[in-house]
């Protein structure tokens, strides 16, 4: 009996302290992500990244601006012309032209990928904005996983271990390119869109956007002590 009653007050503090964590965590997540301070950016050629920022805009209550490219990237001319710009990272003319974000602390940038860059778009919105002062969070969709190959280790077959360090060196380089916009990069989540329905995106950017909060909480609370 007394053991239990022990057992049962281990369970409570338990408890206890995981509702204050969730609090503390809560709290930091409303205090750096007010209404008003946070926009979504998003270029969406298929829709399916579109359907991610919306997703995170409900989440976040967040305005959400969208980009368009003047250059024509439907059909296969499109994406044809989106491949071989993406390969020599080219810029293109992007609509709005130019935005202020002096009025935003947190941006969350959503794009979908082209060889395992970052698209043409916001490329050239990265070369363009003034993203300094601003924390950004980096969003990613891709037919497949950018970490399918994270887990082969050196034992591995040739063309996974080449697969693991060729997506590992891409994804650097689009967060090297998303610092070299003076933004500071605060995370970077990434949806594999292959086979899903928009509501099956939907749902995977919930799970998603759940850690990747309790992770930035988490970094706004250290750097706050
Ligand atoms: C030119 C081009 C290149 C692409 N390259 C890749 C790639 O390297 N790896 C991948 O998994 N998906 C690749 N995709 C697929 C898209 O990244 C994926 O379908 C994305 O979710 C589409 O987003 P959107 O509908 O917002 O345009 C590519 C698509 C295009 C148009």
């Amino acid at each position: 009996m007394h053991k239990k009653l022990n057992h049962l007050k281990f369970y409570l503090k338990f408890f206890n302290l995981l509702l204050s964590v969730m609090t503390i965590l809560f709290i930091s997540f409303e205090q750096s992500y007010a209404a008003g301070d946070t926009v979504i950016v998003y270029y969406s050629r298929t829709g399916k990244s579109e359907v991610v920022a919306k997703a995170i805009a409900d989440t976040m209550s967040a305005d959400i601006i969208q980009i368009n490219d003047t250059r024509g990237r439907t059909g296969i001319c499109g994406f044809i012309l989106a491949a071989y710009d993406s390969q020599m990272e080219h810029y293109t003319q992007i609509e709005p032209a130019a935005i202020d974000f002096s009025k935003y602390k947190n941006v969350y940038l959503v794009s979908p990928i082209w060889n395992w860059k970052i698209s043409v778009p916001i490329r050239t919105l990265l070369h363009t904005a003034n993203f300094q002062g601003i924390k950004m969070a980096m969003v990613t969709t891709a037919n497949i996983d950018i970490k399918k190959y994270e887990n082969f280790g050196d034992e591995a077959p040739f063309i996974k271990k080449f697969l693991r360090d060729y997506l590992r060196d891409n994804r650097q380089g689009m967060l090297n390119l998303a610092k070299s916009s003076k933004a500071d990069i605060i995370g970077h989540f990434h949806i594999a869109t292959e086979g899903l329905s928009g509501e099956q995106i939907e749902a995977a950017t919930a799970a998603k956007m759940t850690k990747s909060l309790a992770a930035i909480s988490c970094r706004s609370m250290t750097e706050r002590q």
